[in-house]
C-alpha cells in the first residue's frame, strides 16, 4: 500500500465503529462519496486529505480538525443525544459538526477526549494493531492489592464478547487508587477488568491517550485545538 494512504473500507470501519461486511455493503449500495463523487470500491486508497463523506456525513475533511477536550462526568461522548449534554455541546468552533470523537468515554468517567475531521488520524489512534497506550487514573472503593497487577498483566477473559483482554499495566498509586494503561478500548473494559474483584469505580480519568496528555491548565469543561506538524 502507498505510503500515507489507506483503503476506504478499513478506514470507514476504524472510525465509524462499525464492522467491515457492513462497511462493505453500505459502499458497494453507493453511501460513500469520496472527493465529491460517489465511490462503490471498498480497496480504494484514500489519502489524508482526501474528502469522504458517509451519508452526507463528513468522516475526512480536506481541511483538518484536532480538538483535545477535558471532558467533565454526566457529558456524554455523543454527537447528538436527547438527555444529556454532549462533549459537541461544549465545543464552539466553525468545523464542529464535521468532527467525531477518537475514542469515547463513558457518561460517569472525566478527562481527555480527542475529537477530529481526519479520519486517518482517529483510525491510527484507535486501531488496535497500533496499541496506543491511553492512560487512566482510577479510584475504586474497596483496597487494591498486589494481585490486581498480576491479573491485568494476564489479561482477563470476557465470555460475552468471547475475547481476552491485551495485557494492561496497573500500578497502585495508593490503597484506593491505580493509573491503568490499555492499548485497546473495550466496552467498559476498565470498570468490568476491576469488577473481577467486585471493586466497583467510583471514579475514572483518562489522562493521555499515546503522546496527548491533557494539560493540567485545561479545566472540566475547556478544549483547546491542537496544532499537529504532520
Ligand atoms: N473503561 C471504562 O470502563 N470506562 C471508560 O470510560 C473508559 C475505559
Amino acid at each position: 500500500m502507498a505510503a500515507g494512504s489507506n483503503r476506504l473500507d478499513r478506514l470507514l470501519a476504524r472510525t465509524l465503529q462499525y464492522p467491515i461486511k457492513r462497511v462493505r455493503l453500505d459502499i458497494a449500495q453507493g453511501k460513500v462519496r469520496l472527493d465529491d463523487d460517489c465511490c462503490r470500491d471498498p480497496s480504494r486508497l484514500v489519502h489524508r486529505f482526501s474528502l469522504i463523506t458517509y451519508q452526507g456525513r463528513v468522516i475526512q475533511a480536506q481541511s483538518p480538525v484536532y480538538i483535545m477536550l477535558h471532558k467533565p462526568v454526566g457529558v456524554v461522548c455523543a454527537t447528538r443525544d436527547e438527555q444529556h449534554q454532549t462533549v459537541l455541546d461544549l465545543i464552539d468552533h466553525p468545523q464542529k459538526h464535521e468532527l467525531h470523537i477518537v475514542g469515547r468515554l463513558d457518561l460517569n468517567s472525566s478527562g481527555l477526549v480527542l475529537l477530529t475531521n481526519d479520519g486517518r488520524w482517529s483510525s491510527a489512534l484507535t486501531d488496535p494493531q497500533h496499541k496506543v497506550p491511553k492512560v487512566y487514573e482510577v479510584r475504586v472503593e474497596n483496597p487494591l492489592t498486589p494481585d490486581y497487577v498480576s491479573d491485568f498483566a494476564n489479561g482477563m477473559y470476557f465470555a460475552y464478547e468471547d475475547i481476552t483482554t491485551a495485557s494492561a499495566e496497573l500500578t497502585l498509586t495508593s490503597t484506593y487508587t491505580a493509573r491503568v494503561v490499555l492499548t485497546e478500548g473495550k466496552y467498559h473494559q476498565i470498570k468490568r477488568m476491576f469488577g473481577r474483584f467486585r471493586n466497583p469505580v467510583l471514579a475514572l480519568h483518562r489522562v493521555a491517550i499515546g503522546d496527548h496528555v491533557l494539560p493540567a491548565q485545561l479545566a472540566a469543561g475547556e478544549w483547546s485545538v491542537l496544532s499537529l506538524t504532520s
